[in-house]
């Protein structure tokens, strides 16, 4: 437990409170004039230099900004200091296992339930589970990064849900969207009710001001903030894109590590969350009004506040989001033979009722050492019960071509529910007669959503230019080797590699295998 007394960065009340044209009722606050782009640009780049954090995932943080501010030794004191309210948010059910529970209290200046009337407002790109739109299509598909969108764009205007499955209002399943922005969230404030945000940022970093505070998100970072939890999206670069998992099931949690003991793959320390910082934003009649949009059982819905509803001025509690560098995995594999399960390298875990079955997984395939002895070493072919939603941040992976047309940064393939799938041809044909010295692999970052029930593609998804054809291809003209007297007992497969390997030579005498 810690405890944070100092603001992450001053957020008081000279906002920037008279900016471009009008964006009521609609999602695009408008282009800014490229000189008060860049003063914004620098606003942020400022605050989101040296910002303070709280370490430790699950922890029960607390902070404050203003020193008292935090009630001690009870939760809502008959009257909270320096006149703030006191406020629960939980993130599960009050009755849930301590294990699993999750909640917050916040101090603010102004209670959440001061606000006027929700209204329903365009929902842009953004679709949400049950998802309907399309066929069910049991094809191997494979996407293009989202372009650059029109000036003026912001995180909540830029995204665009490529898919996913469940039930947002039966809290299961998960939707993958992607996002591309141009501008900062300009007097205006995002929550989703519906789940849990798991940002992927692939180009251009991310400042998230939220109801707990500043976080900063990079490329080949992640940040992740918990259902309803408030948040104004500025950007650090003109352009940035990447890539957004929303969870509508229960709350992603560090996955349990069994054999591998006490210590590996995420560790708990390197989840960092702000510390307090609040806006102090009061709007006067006739000002603009900040506009707060929630996201409720897929739809958007815009209420209109006099204030900021960033104000929270101390909190503790364990719904708290974070930030996480995906280069702090500590990346665990095989050091004699075959490649591990790639759920060795899961991140985070968001589990179902049914131990060891996530509703959604989060998974990393990070820089590391490849020596395993006869292995084929990239990830093999397979067919998954789970389905796969893979994005690369940066490089190349090491089963896929990177190059235009292929598996690309920003990018993203979709492999569903028993689809067939593996390394391309060239991979193979590279890999399966490599000279097997110790590699590091340290091209690229990939990721993968792998989750519970197949990601059924929104029609934009499906009708995009982004959609690559011909995908299929990557596996075309795979050559046959199989040659039923190829016995060779000098290409030193050995009589182990035989065992339970399904390769040819199980189905024949014995000893043989050949590629
Ligand atoms: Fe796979």
């Amino acid at each position: 437990m810690s405890l944070g007394t100092q603001g992450g960065g001053t957020q008081h009340s000279a906002q920037h409170g008279t900016q471009h044209g009008t964006h009521r009722g609609t999602h695009h606050p408008g282009a800014m004039t490229a000189d008060r782009a860049a003063a914004h640009l620098q606003r942020a780049r400022e605050a989101a230099q040296s910002l303070e954090y709280l370490s430790g995932f699950g922890n029960e943080h607390s902070s404050e900004a203003v020193p008292g501010a935090l009630p001690v030794g009870r939760n809502s004191p008959q009257r909270a200091p320096l006149g703030l309210y006191a406020e629960q948010l939980s993130g599960t059910a009050f009755t849930e296992p301590r294990a699993n529970n999750r909640r917050s209290w916040l101090y603010r200046i102004r209670p959440s339930a001061a606000h006027p009337r929700f209204v329903r407002s365009d929902n842009g790109a953004l679709r949400t589970a049950p998802f309907t739109e399309t066929l069910p299509d049991p094809n191997r598909l494979r996407w293009d990064p989202l372009p650059e969108p029109a000036p003026g764009t912001d995180f909540l205007a830029g995204l665009w849900t490529l898919g996913g499955n469940g039930d947002a209002a039966q809290r299961t399943g998960m939707a993958v969207h992607l996002y591309a922005a141009n501008s900062p969230m300009l007097d205006r404030v995002f929550t989703d009710a519906d789940g849990e945000l798991l940002i992927v940022p692939q180009q251009g970093g991310l400042l998230l001001r939220t109801e707990f505070g500043l976080l900063r998100a990079d490329p080949g970072q992640v940040a992740l903030v918990p259902r309803g939890v408030r948040l104004r999206v500025e950007l650090l670069d003109p352009f940035v894109r990447g890539y957004v998992c929303e969870n509508y099931g229960r709350p992603f949690t560090l996955p349990d590590l069994g054999p591998i003991g006490a210590n590996g793959l995420a560790n708990p320390r390197d989840f960092q969350a702000p510390v307090a910082a609040y806006e102090d934003d009061e709007r006067g009649p006739g000002e603009r009004h900040i506009e707060v949009i929630a996201k409720f059982c897929g739809n958007l819905w815009t209420a209109r506040y006099a204030h900021s509803p960033l104000d929270v001025v101390a909190w503790h509690g364990n719904h708290v989001p974070y930030v996480y560098d995906l280069r702090r995995f500590n990346v665990i594999g095989s050091i004699s033979y075959d490649h591990p399960d790639p759920s060795i390298f899961t991140v985070l875990t968001s589990p179902s009722d049914t131990p060891g079955l996530a509703g959604t997984d989060f998974v990393v395939f990070a820089p590391r050492w490849l020596v395993g002895e006869d292995t084929f070493r990239p990830p093999y072919f397979h067919r998954n019960v789970m389905s796969e939603y893979m994005g690369l941040i940066e490089g190349a992976y090491d089963a896929k071509s990177a190059e235009p047309g292929g598996f690309v940064p920003g990018g993203g393939s979709l492999h569903n529910m028993m689809s067939a799938h593996g390394p391309d041809r060239a991979t193979y044909e590279r890999a399966s007669s490599a000279e097997l010295r110790p590699q590091k692999v340290d091209d690229g970052l990939a990721f993968m959503f792998e989750t519970r029930w197949p990601v059924l593609p929104t029609a934009q998804a499906l009708g995009a230019e982004l959609l690559q054809q011909g995908y299929d291809d990557v596996w075309r003209g795979m050559e046959r080797h199989f040659r039923a007297d190829a016995s060779d007992p000098s290409d030193g497969s050995g009589s182990d590699a035989s065992d339970g390997t399904g390769s040819a030579g199980s189905a024949t005498e014995g000893g043989a295998e050949s590629r």
